[in-house]
């Protein structure tokens, strides 16, 4: 059985972006009331008290879009002295990056993963709903800092569409060569804008491996991570090639994680609601915190079969929130 002790909390449900895949134009999204957020003393007693005591060790921020949370450094330092704290790290679209790097390294943050989804700035606009200057200039920027703050690992983020970007993986991919940057592409999922998905469809991993294979080459490598890449290299490059295939190769059985949302449900599987708790709820109703810790030890030890269950259905099953709102 997997151990599940990797934690990915998301900060605040609002984005800056409003990427195409992720939440589509025009969608009217309902975000948390700011009362309804957890604070950063709840999110801390959550993990000191509830997390940790279940073996929760590994940690990653998401939004919406993370760097948006006030208070955000404050946190990671909190999240960061925290002794079991094994990994700490962060996913963001870079947008504020530029600014916060330094005092987000200071603070204890030590890796990061940035969505990058193009090289062209017209197109990557057009990917992240941008009606005005654009902003790719910023988020290279950010990236930029990030490398420069020393990020390691620093990888990129590609969710792949056919007829939209899936021209430039070459491209995007070659960025893994010259610097230690880890590129991973991304099956994109029927989540969010399926208007989009039935459109578009998504771009099998080892397609893509192909094209990389016969231009450059590919070996097998690793990268420190918890998430679900396969990870490959382009041989003599400095950093590698990471595959996150949801859609070609279901991988639910090796399932490691949990998510939290900003307003405190708890969520055993990215794709469906079986089994969420609401901790928020509990918390602020005086429920002692020894019987929140043994609900999600019995979330725990359910996980498995809801793990199976996910797997067996292979569909998105009640699935009332977009990835904004749970953090990818
Ligand atoms: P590392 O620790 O660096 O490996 O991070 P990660 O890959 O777990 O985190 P990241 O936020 O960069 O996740 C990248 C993408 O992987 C997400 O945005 C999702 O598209 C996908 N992903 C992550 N976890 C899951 C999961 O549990 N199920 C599915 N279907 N997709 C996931
Ligand atoms: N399919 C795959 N990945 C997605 N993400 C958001 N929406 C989708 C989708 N429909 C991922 C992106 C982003 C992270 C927050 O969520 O990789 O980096
Ligand atoms: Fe884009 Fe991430 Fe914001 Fe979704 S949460 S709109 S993927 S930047």
């Amino acid at each position: 059985m997997n151990q599940v002790d990797y934690l990915r909390i998301s900060l605040i449900d609002r984005c800056n972006f409003q990427c195409q895949y992720c939440m589509p134009e025009g969608s009217e999204l309902e975000y948390v009331r700011r009362q309804d957020i957890l604070s950063q003393d709840e999110l801390l007693t959550l993990l000191r008290e509830v997390f940790i005591p279940n073996g929760f060790t590994r940690f990653r921020l998401t939004g919406g879009e993370p760097l948006l949370r006030p208070g955000v450094v404050e946190l990671v330092r909190a999240i960061a002295a925290l002794p079991q704290t094994q990994d700490l790290s962060m996913t963001t679209n870079a947008f504020l990056l530029a600014g916060l790097a330094q005092d987000l390294h200071d603070a204890g943050l030590r890796r990061i993963n940035i969505s990058l989804d193009s090289l062209e700035p017209e197109t990557f606009d057009r990917i992240v709903g941008n009606r005005g200057r654009s902003r790719w200039q910023q988020v290279w920027q950010g990236i930029q800092v990030a490398h420069h703050v020393g990020f390691d690992p620093l990888k990129l983020n590609v969710v792949v569409i056919p007829g939209v970007n899936d021209h430039e993986v070459p491209n995007l991919a070659a960025l893994s060569i010259e610097r230690e940057w880890h590129v991973r592409f991304i099956e994109f999922m029927p989540i969010g804008n399926a208007g989009l998905f039935q459109d578009k469809g998504w771009v099998a991993s080892e397609t893509l491996r192909q094209q990389i294979r016969d231009r450059w080459g590919l070996v097998e490598a690793t990268v420190c991570g918890n998430g679900p890449a396969d990870v490959f290299k382009i041989p003599g490059a400095k950093g590698t090639l990471g595959f996150i295939s949801q859609m070609s190769e279901c991988f639910c059985d090796r399932c490691n994680r949990m998510r939290l949302s900003a307003d405190g449900w708890l969520r055993p599987c990215l794709l469906n609601e079986i089994g969420q708790l609401d901790l928020k709820t509990a918390l602020r109703s005086g429920i002692p915190l020894s019987e929140i810790r043994l609900q999600v030890h019995q979330l725990l030890s359910a996980k498995p079969e809801i793990n199976y269950k996910q797997r067996e259905s292979g569909t998105v099953g009640a699935y009332a929130r977009t990835m904004s709102q749970i953090g990818g």
